[in-house]
């Protein structure tokens, strides 16, 4: 059995999926594990701690590829990435599948069997595997410390002889995995935080973090969670009033990240240009959802805008600002499925294709799009 780990060929992506940590591990499973040479540069991880991990270092693409059963990548190999990968290896990654048809069909054309991390099924087996998660926390976490730079003042109260200093206000938009890490972050550094959702089920956390929960709780809010713990997209009546709650709200902020994402569907745009008008110069945004089409209306994506003294902070690739950290929880997430791939008796692979796990990440296999959900229209 022989493992793969490619490099990044997106310009802006920093994280690798493996780490000289789950090199061992895979090791363990009686696999070989090739790396393509300078695949852990930008995560701080060199080709000689991977070979002192027990993996050989192959010098192109190609050479990574040759005879792989499995080949782990943080994202969606672009078209003709794979040229050389032997029929019926075992792509692992983070896909980016919606409304990604021609990307899907090239994968299948290439003979492949996909599996999209981000779809596997929030199931307590598969936590460890939950790469939204793993890296949505690390996005949380970020956003504040990013938030913290552009601010041009203190977080935490502070009395001092010179006069005091007032904590920060931050408003957190969407209390999901990175909402309720950046309220706990935020909270760590002293900044009075509240926070809104759409989902009955965060009110809670959110109040167990410290943080006030703001929302409008009408009957719609008390039926908007997913049997999988997801948004649903709500009403136009529902966001009218949710808009008129924060508009009020948000004027009184002095930063305010927004995470709301709904599966599926472009991020629900919650933070208008009026919104960001009524904040105080100086004031910070940071939009998490930029790479989703962006919570907030006037974010840029890839870019620190500047709307009549507002920053907008739009960074891609969050947590590929925490490469190291993001790369070794991904490359955990990656290694706990691929076990589940193996058999420990003969080390070898034996992937369970009726399995719930498989099902509900495995893209294509034997040159067709197989998954329900993508696929091709007539
Ligand atoms: P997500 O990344 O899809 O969305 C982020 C947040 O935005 C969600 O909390 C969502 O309710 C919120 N949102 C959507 N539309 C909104 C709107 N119009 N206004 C305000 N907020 C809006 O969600 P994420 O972070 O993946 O978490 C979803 C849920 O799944 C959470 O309850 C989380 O705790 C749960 N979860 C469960 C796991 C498990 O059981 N294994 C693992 C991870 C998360």
């Amino acid at each position: 059995m022989r493992i793969a780990v490619l490099s990044e060929t997106e310009g802006a992506e920093t994280r690798v999926a493996a780490t000289p940590d789950t090199v061992k591990k895979y090791k363990g499973l009686g696999a070989d594990v090739v790396v393509q040479a300078g695949a852990g540069t930008k995560a701080g991880i060199t080709d000689a701690e991977f070979e002192a991990s027990g993996a050989a270092i192959a010098p192109s693409r190609e050479e990574s590829l040759r005879d792989a059963d499995i080949i782990l990548k943080v994202r969606r190999p672009a078209d003709g990435e794979l040229a050389g990968a032997k029929p019926g290896a075992l792509l692992i990654a983070i896909m980016d599948p919606y409304g990604q048809d021609a990307a899907l069909k090239n994968l299948a054309d290439a003979q492949v069997a996909a599996f999209a991390m981000e779809l596997m099924p929030r199931i307590t087996r598969a936590q460890v595997m939950d790469v939204l998660s793993s890296q949505a926390n690390l996005a949380g976490y970020r956003a504040v410390v990013d938030a913290t730079a552009e601010y041009g003042r203190a977080m935490p109260m502070m009395m001092t002889a010179a006069g005091t200093v007032p904590a920060a206000r931050v408003f957190v938009m969407g209390a999901g995995v990175a909402g309720l890490q950046a309220i706990a972050t935020a909270r760590r550094l002293g900044a009075v935080v509240t926070a809104t959702d759409v989902r009955p089920a965060a009110k809670e956390q959110v109040e167990s973090l410290g943080a006030k929960f703001v929302a409008v709780e009408d009957e719609e809010f008390k039926q908007a969670e997913t049997a999988g713990g997801y948004a649903k997209e709500m009403s136009a009546e529902y966001q009218a009033k949710q808009a008129a709650l924060v508009a009020s709200h948000i004027a009184k902020q002095d930063i305010v990240i927004t995470t709301a994402l709904i599966p599926g569907r472009p991020a629900p745009k919650l933070v208008t240009k009026a919104m960001v008008e009524s904040m105080k110069p100086g004031s910070v945004i940071v939009d998490l959802a930029v790479e989703r089409g962006g919570n907030c209306e006037v974010s840029k994506p890839g870019k620190v805008a500047d709307h009549k003294g507002v920053k907008i902070v739009g960074h891609l690739n969050v947590p590929g600002r925490l490469a190291a950290t993001a790369s070794s929880l991904y490359a955990k997430n990656l290694y706990a499925f691929v076990e589940t791939l193996v058999d420990k008796e003969s080390k070898a692979l034996s992937v369970k294709w009726d399995d719930e796990l498989v099902k509900a990440t495995c893209l294509t296999r034997d040159g067709a799009v197989i998954h329900p959900a993508f696929q091709p229209k007539a």
